[in-house]
């Protein structure tokens, strides 16, 4: 984490000087689009979580909130005397510096917020975001991140341009769906929308999915899973329970690493986050724990 941030405190005028209209480099990061058709499925809550279980392994780990509901942050609790206004500024204000925007929470996890703005700056960004298929990319790639880095994005529901920016740098594309019926016959919908964006792209290791809020009372809940598991085999890197702690750790600004580090959901968000470890660890040099 320290090399990350000392890699987003660099001088500023050094970070302007390597601006450029060069090709992005990302080859030395590894980034995770938290994708879904369905809303309300728990995408917020498994990227703010997974990148601090993802931490937890000795990684750096930038999350970036790619949706105007500006939520992830609420996920996150900042360090204290290094809190930022991150109700409201965010990437959304192209004219602010990420390293500025950003907020270092104390679960290791820096959080980059969407901001809160008005129709007509929303409506500027996203025509920003139209114009400029790899917008995302050339941001990342001027971050300059660390060796090793982990970029973990949360995206709205269904296609948007905010998806297609997260897919257009994504190695592994993480859909999160429920253990019942409307989400499972949406997936070919998500299935379809990474196919368009991620195609023909060698970097791009492939769609996973994690089964989110199983209830293990309901036999339905339970069969959805079975079916889910059958079918998807070993693209489900997870299945996390429903589990109270989940949602009461967000009532708090926390993240459920430190809220509840031993209950169910979080062992079950830890399993996930070392399964997506191995897969991208293909892609990037593992860094050394701190
Ligand atoms: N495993 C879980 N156990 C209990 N509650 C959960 C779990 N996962 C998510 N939730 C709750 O479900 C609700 C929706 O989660 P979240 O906001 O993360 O979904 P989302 O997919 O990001 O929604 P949107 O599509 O609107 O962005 C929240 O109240 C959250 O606390
Ligand atoms: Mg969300």
């Amino acid at each position: 984490m320290q090399s990350l941030l000392a890699k987003l405190a660099q001088d500023e005028q050094h970070a302007t000087a390597v601006k450029s209209e060069a090709v992005p480099q990302l080859s030395n990061i590894s980034v995770i689009a938290v994708v879904s058709a369905k809303g309300g499925v728990g995408k917020s809550t498994m990227a703010a979580n997974l990148a601090a279980a993802l931490h937890k392994h000795g990684r750096s780990v930038l999350a970036i909130d790619l949706d105007p509901q500006n939520a992830l942050h609420h996920h996150f609790e900042a360090i204290p005397g290094q809190e930022r206004d991150a109700a409201n500024v965010g990437i959304a204000d192209p004219d602010l510096d990420w390293r500025s925007i950003g907020v270092p929470s104390t679960t290791g996890v820096f959080v980059v917020p969407y901001g809160a703005v008005d129709e007509k700056q929303r409506r500027a960004f996203e025509s920003q975001l139209d114009n400029q298929p790899q917008w995302l990319a050339r941001q990342l790639s001027d971050l300059q991140l660390a060796d090793g880095a982990i970029v973990v994005i949360d995206t709205p529901p269904g296609p948007s341009l905010y998806l297609q920016q997260a897919l257009a740098v994504a190695n592994v594309a993480l859909v999160v769906s429920l253990s019942d019926a409307a989400s499972f016959t949406a997936l070919p919908l998500i299935e379809g929308l990474i196919k368009t964006h991620t195609a023909e792209r060698a970097d791009f290791i492939g769609a996973v999915y994690l089964i989110n809020q199983l209830d293990s009372s309901r036999q339905l809940s339970k069969d959805i899973t079975q079916i889910m598991q059958a079918q998807l085999g070993e693209q489900v890197v997870g299945v996390v329970h429903r589990d109270q702690s989940i949602c009461e750790a967000l009532a708090y600004n926390r993240n459920v690493m430190d809220y509840d580090p031993n209950g169910r959901g979080c062992l079950d968000i830890q399993r996930c986050a070392k399964t997506l470890l191995s897969l991208v660890a293909v892609n990037a040099q593992a860094e050394q724990p701190a």
